[in-house]
């Protein structure tokens, strides 16, 4: 990828797309700035180079119509705290009152583009569109790895009409998916959860090809036991899948690969937050009960296999672990990570934001800001918006 550190920024207007869509309250206060303070070296340095930035976003999914609920403006005056310095809000996206704004932009001065999503042109990448928003900077920067993905005007169009670099935060997210994925150093690890499989056949399908072992839970889990014949109860065990999950299980087989199962597991009668959990082998799952997270026997293999790693990759809590009487195996898993020597990286949303709950931060090499772009990453797909700077 063209990186920012070969532009001379002096004096440039950056035309760059982050990827703030940050979660909100009823209220519109953000929840978890995470996806914002990772955006603040690439946002720093371009000021420091004594550029001045135009930045672009989306935030939640307006369906192509302008919707306050949806509006970036809460977004730019939290950019304006963090960053200690005043960050004008755009009415629009595009448009000539947008580009006056733009044109009149000094070195060190940031502008906030209003949501991307008001206008469908946006999601269509729209030739016309990625024009109008390529009129408002000089060179384009993409630093929206979390929107990588997205095949959109603002992600991938506009890269045709402006010189298209890749900011610092996308830099790294990719050097380090590339660095467990393409890492020699056996045992290389996958962690898989999450409650549904169906998403993740490609991911595992590709997991297997780079990794060494396989260690799954939560709702993959449970249609891996039932693929394997094993009585899941009122489990999640998707049945349209589970020929699938048999070839999976069949193709690891042959490939001298490791797909380590539960042993035991938490159930309840309900999901629920006042659901009692039990503890029990799996060849004793009570008919009407269902699998809510791993149980202790299995966390204490899982936590051996992860110590011996030397690669892990983590997308996925193993448990509800949203429920404190199910969120164990999550946080077990979550403190064998961070205990180990190996190069880690967790992707997704929900084992990212276990970690942090956990402040164990620190002890992870790397927290991807992605989670749909993670998945396709590891799944080996191109994205969109990492090519549109290669
Ligand atoms: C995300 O939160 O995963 C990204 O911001 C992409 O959002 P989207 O799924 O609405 O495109």
């Amino acid at each position: 990828m063209r990186s920012i550190r070969d532009l001379d920024l002096k004096n440039k207007r950056i035309l760059m797309r982050v990827d703030f869509n940050v979660p909100m309250d009823d209220e519109g206060k953000i929840i978890d700035d995470t996806k914002m303070t990772a955006a603040l070296p690439t946002i720093d340095y371009v000021l420091e180079q004594g550029g001045s930035l135009v930045l672009m976003s989306h935030l939640g999914r307006p369906d192509g119509k302008s919707d306050s609920e949806f509006s970036l403006r809460a977004v730019a005056a939290h950019l304006s705290e963090l960053l200690q310095r005043p960050v004008t809000m755009a009415d629009d996206c595009i448009g000539p009152e947008v580009e006056k704004l733009a044109n009149s932009l000094r070195p060190g001065e940031v502008l906030m583009l209003e949501n991307l999503r008001f206008h469908p042109e946006e999601e269509k990448n729209d030739p016309e569109f990625s024009r109008a928003l390529a009129r408002l900077g000089e060179i384009y920067i993409n630093d929206a790895f979390g929107s990588a993905h997205r095949a959109h005007a603002s992600t991938a169009g506009v890269a045709a009409y402006l010189p298209a670099y890749a900011g610092l935060l996308l830099e790294k997210e990719v050097t380090m998916l590339k660095k467990v994925m393409n890492n020699p150093q056996s045992p290389r690890m996958a962690i898989l959860g999450g409650a549904k499989i169906k998403d993740k056949l490609g991911l595992i399908r590709n997991l297997l090809k780079k990794m060494d072992i396989l260690l799954v839970g939560g709702g993959i889990g449970s249609t891996f036991l039932c693929a394997k014949g094993v009585k899941v109860g009122k489990s999640i065990c998707e049945q349209d899948l589970l020929h699938e999950a048999r070839e999976l299980l069949d193709l690891a087989a042959m490939a001298g690969k490791t797909i380590l199962m539960p042993v035991d597991v938490v159930v309840a009668n309900e999901l629920s937050a006042k659901a009692t959990p039990k503890v029990v082998d799996i060849d004793a799952i009570p008919e009407d009960a269902m699998i809510l997270d791993i149980g202790p026997k299995t966390l204490k293999g899982y936590t051996m296999a992860i110590s011996r790693a030397k690669t892990i990759i983590w997308n996925g809590p193993v448990g509800v672990y949203e429920y404190p009487q199910f969120a164990s195996g999550t946080t077990g898993i979550a403190q064998a990570i961070a205990a180990s020597q190996a190069i880690s990286v967790i992707g997704g949303g929900d084992s990212a934001a276990a970690i942090k709950q956990l402040g164990l931060e620190d002890q992870i090499t790397h927290i991807s800001t992605g989670g749909g772009a993670t998945l396709e990453f590891l799944e080996g797909m191109e994205l969109p918006g990492v090519k549109s700077c290669e």
